[in-house]
C-alpha cells in the first residue's frame, strides 16, 4: 500500500485530504456518509467569540459551474463549540483543524487563546478571507499590513500549527502570503471563495439576501490552481489547495502544482461520501502507477514549456 501520508511542517496528515471549512459542519454530520477516521482532517465551520446567526436567507444558490454561500459566519461560538462539538471531534482518529474568525483583532486572539487550552485541536486556519461579512474576514484579508498584524498577535497565544487561509479577491495574492509568513504563519491555505453574484430578473432582486455572496465549485478550480502556483513560487512554506476539488485528478492537479495538501468544499454537498472516495482512488492511483510515496509528486510540475493535453491521460 502506497504511503499517502504528508507533512506541513509542523502538522502531519495520514493522507492529503482535508474537508473545508463550512462545508463539513463540525465534522459529526457527515459520520453516517464517511469513515471520518480515512480523511487527512476535518476542519470545523468557522468559530467565533460569540454565537452567530448568520445573515439573512436566501444564504445559497446554485449556479453555472458552481454555487454561490452567503452564509455570514454562522456558528454557535466557542464555548458552546468547547461544550458541544470537541468531545466528539477529539475521539476522531484524524487531524482537527479548526477554523477561527472574528470581527477584531481582539477577537481572534480572544477564540485562539479560549481554544488553546483545550486538548484534541492540532491546529488552527485563520479565516482571514470570508467575503459575507461587513467586518472582519476579508476586511482584514485583502491588506498584507492588516494579515501582518492579526497573524503576528494570534501568533502570541498559541505553539499549534497556524494556518492561514487567504483570499483570491486581491490583485495580488502573493503579498497576502508574504504578509501572512512574515506574521508568523505556519501553513497557508488558498483559495477562499471568489467574490459573486446572482441576479433574478424577473424580481430584479439579487437572489442572496445579502446581494452578494461567495462563489465556489467546480469553475473555480483552475482559478485556484494559478493562484496556488503563485503562493508557492513566493514563499517556502507548505501551502493546502483548496478550489473546485471533486476527484483524486483534481487533487494530483494540486499537489504537481507545488500543494502539500488540499481540501474538499463544495464537492461534499453535491456527494456528502466524496472525501473518503477521493482517499481510496488516490490509494488506487499510486497503486496503479507504482507510486509508493504520494509526497514524490508534490511540485513536480514540469514548467519547462507547454505540451499537456488536458483530455489524454486521465486517470
Ligand atoms: C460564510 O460563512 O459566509 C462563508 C465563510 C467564508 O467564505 O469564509
Amino acid at each position: 500500500m502506497a504511503d499517502l501520508s504528508v507533512t506541513l511542517g509542523p502538522l502531519r496528515l495520514k493522507n492529503p485530504v482535508l474537508t473545508a471549512s463550512g462545508t463539513f459542519g463540525y465534522g459529526r454530520e457527515y459520520e453516517d456518509f464517511v469513515n471520518l477516521n480515512r480523511l487527512g482532517g476535518i476542519i470545523t465551520k468557522s468559530i467565533t467569540r460569540d454565537p452567530r446567526a448568520g445573515n439573512p436567507p436566501p444564504r445559497i444558490t446554485e449556479v453555472p459551474g458552481g454555487m454561490l454561500n452567503s452564509i455570514g459566519l454562522a456558528n454557535v461560538g466557542m464555548e458552546a463549540f468547547v461544550r458541544e462539538k470537541l468531545p466528539y471531534l477529539r475521539n476522531l482518529e484524524t487531524q482537527i483543524i479548526v477554523n477561527v474568525a472574528g470581527n477584531s483583532v481582539e477577537e481572534y486572539e480572544a477564540v485562539v487563546s479560549r481554544l488553546d487550552r483545550e486538548k484534541g485541536i492540532h491546529a488552527f486556519e485563520l479565516n482571514l478571507s470570508c467575503p459575507n461579512v461587513k467586518e472582519g474576514g476579508l476586511t482584514f484579508g485583502k491588506s498584507p499590513e492588516a494579515v501582518f498584524k492579526i497573524v503576528e498577535r494570534v501568533r502570541l497565544h498559541t505553539n499549534r500549527p497556524l494556518i492561514v487561509k487567504l483570499t483570491p479577491n486581491v490583485t495580488a495574492i502573493g503579498d497576502l502570503a508574504q504578509a501572512a509568513v512574515d506574521g508568523g504563519a505556519d501553513i497557508l491555505s488558498a483559495i477562499n471563495t471568489v467574490m459573486g453574484m446572482a441576479v433574478d430578473v424577473s424580481a430584479r432582486k439579487s437572489v442572496l439576501g445579502k446581494m452578494t455572496g461567495g462563489f465556489s465549485g467546480p469553475a473555480l478550480k483552475s482559478i485556484a490552481l494559478a493562484k496556488v502556483f503563485e503562493v508557492v513560487r513566493r514563499v517556502s512554506v507548505p501551502v493546502i489547495g483548496i478550489g473546485g476539488i471533486f476527484s483524486a485528478e483534481d487533487v494530483l492537479e494540486f499537489l504537481l502544482v507545488g500543494a502539500s495538501a488540499v481540501q474538499i468544499g463544495t464537492a461534499n454537498f453535491v456527494d456528502p461520501a466524496i472525501s473518503e472516495k477521493v482517499v481510496n482512488d488516490l490509494e488506487i492511483y499510486c497503486e496503479k502507477q507504482g507510486i509508493e510515496d504520494l509526497e514524490e509528486i508534490i511540485g513536480k510540475l514540469d514548467v519547462d514549456g507547454a505540451g499537456g493535453d488536458g483530455n489524454k491521460n486521465r486517470l
